[in-house]
């Protein structure tokens, strides 16, 4: 699959399907508090609901994010595409691997809510670009008009640029928009037999933050860990982004070639959720 020029995705301002992305926008940015966040990592970090690998991505087959105004497939299409671009590349079994799953956090919605924006109709607590709760929202978020909107912004400590983190503790030591990157995240650190290395658990858990990966926001929090993670991010993105397309694949056909690899990383297929 090719990597497809850079300017024709992430178009924020086309038409018909701005209205769908910008309300989920304008939802996500006035209802992420501090507190939402705190709540929802109590909520959904139980690690108690097994589901198989592929139990799981066949789950997000019923399931088209309505944040992206790139893609509207199944997510488990855009999960295979990215893995296969991977794959074309030759890049390393683990990253074809993070290709395949990396937004697997999505199966949230399995056991979410509208009122948390976890379901299939509400999704402004799962999907969509992130950024850091308890400081300050920067201008390089998409729609930064509805920054505003935010009461942590009304809040003294909250709305400042390091709010209520220490200088340059690095973004491991924050918290994100509650989404699937940070759910997929914690349920791979949390299984047992997961051996996928460092870089791709940084690839699952920052993909989304684009205000500081590519706005290039949050210099007070960020350290220089953090540039070593950007490069890592910048790298995978461009398959995340770049390799949407009308191909659909059988998730049974490909199989065969990610399974070994799921096996040799992840060992047991069941996750506990
Ligand atoms: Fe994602
Ligand atoms: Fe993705």
């Amino acid at each position: 699959m090719e990597i497809q020029e850079e300017k024709t995705f992430r178009n924020y301002d086309q038409g018909d399907i701005t209205a769908a992305v910008k309300e989920h926008y304008r939802k996500m940015r006035s209802r992420q508090t501090l507190d939402y966040v705190q709540r929802m990592k109590a909520k959904y970090l139980t690690y108690d609901k097994p589901l198989n690998l592929w139990d799981a991505l066949e789950k997000l087959d019923a399931l088209i994010d309505v944040s992206d105004p790139d893609l509207d497939l199944p997510n488990v299409q855009h999960l295979i595409q990215s893995a296969e671009a991977i794959r074309a590349d030759n890049r390393p079994d683990w990253m074809q691997l993070v290709g395949l799953i990396h937004d697997l956090g999505k199966v949230m919605y399995l056991w979410g809510s509208d009122e948390d924006g976890t379901s299939q109709a509400e999704q402004w607590g799962m999907v969509g670009d992130v950024f850091i709760v308890g400081c300050q929202l920067p201008d390089s978020c998409v729609y930064p008009e509805f920054n505003a909107l935010n009461p942590d912004m009304q809040n003294a400590t909250y709305s400042t640029p390091l709010g209520i983190y220490e200088k340059n503790c690095g973004i491991d030591n924050t918290h994100l928009a509650w989404g699937h990157d940070e759910y997929l995240f914690q349920v791979l650190k949390n299984h047992p037999t997961n051996t996928i290395p460092e870089e791709g658990m940084v690839m699952v858990r920052y993909h989304s933050f684009y205000p500081w990966h590519t706005g290039e926001s949050y210099g007070e929090i960020t350290n220089e860990k953090d540039d070593k993670y950007k490069a890592i991010i910048k790298d995978f993105n461009k398959y995340d982004l770049y390799t949407k397309c009308d191909k659909i694949f059988d998730l049974e056909e490909i199989k065969a070639h990610y399974q070994p690899i799921a096996k040799k990383y992840l060992g047991d297929e069941v996750i506990y959720w």
